[in-house]
């Protein structure tokens, strides 16, 4: 050995067996993250997925050679490029026509059956039309060699490096149910998903960032990213639904494409279906557009493909689009109308929100009345003002945005300001960032009735019943002016205001009453503590078991926490040591509200000794060595006094000879299994 190996686990393997680890590594790393992030059934928690990924990646230093484009830790992005490479597709990346009306898809099977002539039914392939940013996908060998955006549609982009960030994308096509072919190119869809770009955008908002106007637009603009490491960050999928070329195999249909596809290791637009007819298709269509709204990614359409390949060749294409193929799509959901007025709104955090109102407009079935103008920043950005005439969009669950301005009047609104006084409670606000802010916590109604909403909400204590409206009467009646007096309230009282009939007053009472012993990651949550979020919260609770304790916790304590950084323990610190808060949390205790205990999870271990594995074992070494280290156990990869035991498996070599010459403890795989369960360990796979 020449070089010095920087992992003193390494310096234990020699080259051969470096290379032998780094393949079995990858194998399962790829499996793994095909049935976590393809499959959604994991076999193995994050930390067993984690800490083999480390593994890799200290060989992989430690081994030079041994480094490969294609390998899992390839994933979190590579240096920054100056500029994206121009490069030709295998086969030209053509559009579809499209329409939005019924008599048009008609027309389309007419012209289908015609060439095909009489005697032939035509089958169309149905798929729902991803709304995300067309994709190429080049596998030399079962290698992902390049992804190519669609750019004009003959040649495009090389922005391979981002691609191979996003975990639904294999590096390396699954070939245990198909070989890979020497040459294939897919084309698919780069998509984000709504609830993702949700989050994403209000990051960048918060930042003082302009937020993307689309899923779509963000999906696109994530993978130009000349620096993958910012790919990375973003969560993006790629959905795969077509075989652009292939060398070496051949399909007589699409749906065997597809098939195979799903086989490589793709996700694949769902559902996918076979029509014979104009109704099929219609039923389709309309079942989708009805379902639009319960998708967590957005779809403008649905796509009619002829199944037959042989057909679509006699078919042939325009210079533009396939004869074979049209996409059949839905309303856009972007309309255009004026905004009436802008008003402020307070949220729970007291953030002021600036709100356009709008004349309403029907927008894909929906009618919107209120837009999300985010904060002062975005307004000035856009320059709106009262009267503008503005496209806006609506995305899924997403607030209707406005897109763009499209006209002003000559004599313009002046521009909207902030102002300087919560509307709501008339105290002075602040600036943060992009935001401005009342500071008056405990004391401004808008407040209040945000805090109760959340208390209330699904993630946090789930009260049915508990929603806007009525938050908004509780406070304004006087019923509630702090969490705790929720506990208080009569259904006599509940009676008393609009809406309330006495079996919905019981009920609401009954429903707060039932929360008195909530969850401890609920309690959390309900609490709105800045940073905490449902995840946060849940790490918190399994953490410390009990509210007090985290109450308590000092910083340090909470950054020990996977997951909790200093911006967090501060948040969270400062939260419970501001003195109106702690008085809200010992009146909600005083009220009798007892958050449950929950089980640790386990952070100190008895010290079990190191474990040493050799020969052939039935399980991924890995496997076996996490399991030992789960109850407290150490593992190496050579043989010394202070072993502990050495579990030899089929050929079993030198180390083997190594233990029995210092006398240390030899057990078959078996053995092994026993003295693990002993300590209440059992190997990821059995569970
Ligand atoms: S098939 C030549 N199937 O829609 C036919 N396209 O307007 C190839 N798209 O840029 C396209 N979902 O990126 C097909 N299930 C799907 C699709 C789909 C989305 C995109 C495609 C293309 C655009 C065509």
């Amino acid at each position: 050995m020449t070089s010095p190996r920087p992992d003193p686990d390494s310096t234990e393997l020699d080259p051969e067996e470096a290379r032998a680890e780094v393949a079995r590594l990858r194998d399962e790393l790829y499996r793994h993250a095909y049935l976590y992030f393809v499959e959604a059934r994991p076999e193995i928690g994050d930390d067993v997925y984690d800490r083999m990924f480390r593994r890799l990646q200290s060989l992989e230093e430690a081994f030079p050679e041994l480094v490969s484009p294609e390998s899992p830790t390839h994933r979190v992005g590579a240096p920054p490029q100056d500029k994206f490479e121009t490069v030709e597709h295998v086969a030209p990346m053509l559009s579809l026509d499209s329409s939005e009306k019924g008599e048009d898809v008609a027309r389309f099977d007419e012209r289908v059956r015609k060439a095909l002539g009489a005697g032939v039914e035509p089958v169309y392939l149905l798929e729902p039309k991803l709304d995300g940013a067309s994709i190429e996908l080049v596998y030399v060998d079962g290698v992902l060699e390049r992804a190519v955006t669609r750019g004009n549609g003959r040649e495009g982009e090389r922005v391979t490096e981002n691609i191979r960030t996003i975990p639904t994308v294999p590096l390396r096509l699954r070939t245990d149910v198909r070989e890979a072919p020497p040459l294939l190119s897919l084309r698919g869809e780069v998509m984000m998903y709504i609830s993702d770009f949700a989050h994403f955008n209000a990051s960048l908002l918060e930042s003082g960032q302009e937020p993307y106007a689309s899923p779509r637009n963000s999906a696109a603009g994530s993978i130009r990213q000349l620096d993958s490491r910012v790919t990375a960050s973003r969560k993006l999928e790629v959905m795969v639904y077509d075989v652009l070329a292939a060398e070496g195999v051949s399909f007589a249909t699409d749906s065997e494409g597809v098939a195979a596809i799903r086989d490589w290791g793709f996700v694949v637009p769902d559902p996918i279906e076979t029509a014979v007819s104009v109704e099929e298709i219609v039923s389709y269509h309309a079942r989708f557009e009805e379902h639009r709204d319960d998708l967590d990614y957005e779809i403008d359409g649905v796509v009619i493909k002829l199944d037959h390949l042989a057909a679509r060749r006699a078919m042939g294409s325009t210079a533009h689009h396939p004869r074979w193929a049209m996409a059949f799509k839905f309303p856009p959901r972007q309309e255009v109308t004026v905004i009436e007025a802008i008003a402020i709104q307070v949220g729970r955090t007291g953030v002021l929100t600036p709100v356009a109102w709008l004349r309403p407009v029907t927008v894909g079935g929906v009618t919107v009345s209120r837009a999300s103008l985010h904060n002062r920043e975005e307004l000035r950005r856009k320059d709106l003002r009262e009267g503008d005439t503005v496209r806006i969009q609506r995305a899924g669950d997403v607030i209707p945005q406005v897109v763009e301005v499209l006209e002003h009047h000559d004599d313009r609104a002046q521009p909207f300001e902030m102002p300087s006084e919560c509307p709501v409670c008339g105290t002075e606000v602040y600036e943060e960032g992009p935001r401005t802010i009342c500071p008056n916590r405990f004391g401004c109604a808008a407040q209040l009735k945000g805090r109760i909403q959340h208390f209330g909400s699904r993630a946090a204590l789930d009260i049915e019943g508990l929603g806007e409206e009525t938050a908004t009467l509780l406070v304004d009646r006087g019923l509630v002016r702090r969490l705790a007096d929720l506990f208080d309230i009569e259904p006599k009282q509940l009676m008393e205001l609009e809406g309330f009939g006495e079996k919905s007053a019981t009920a609401l009472v009954a429903a707060i009453a039932s929360k008195r012993n909530p969850d401890l990651r609920r309690f959390l949550t309900a609490l709105g503590i800045p940073e905490v979020g449902v995840t946060v919260a849940r790490s918190l609770a399994e953490s410390f078991g009990d509210f007090d304790a985290i109450r308590r916790a000092g910083r340090e304590e909470l950054e020990a926490i996977d997951g909790i950084g200093p911006r967090m323990s501060e948040a969270i610190t400062g939260f419970f040591a501001e003195e109106r808060n702690a008085a809200a949390i010992d009146a909600l205790l005083a009220q009798g509200v007892e958050p449950k205990t929950v089980e640790r999870v386990a952070a100190d271990l008895p010290d079990l000794g190191t474990a040493v594995f050799t020969g052939t074992i039935p399980v991924p070494r890995v496997v076996a060595e996490t399991a030992w280290r789960n109850v407290g156990g150490k593992t190496s990869g050579s043989v010394s006094k202070k072993t502990e035991f050495v579990v030899a498996g089929e050929n079993a070599g030198s180390k083997l000879e190594k233990a029995e010459r210092l006398g240390v403890e030899v057990l078959t795989f078996d053995e092994f299994l026993v003295r693990l369960r002993e300590h209440g360990g059992a190997l990821e796979e059995e569970r």
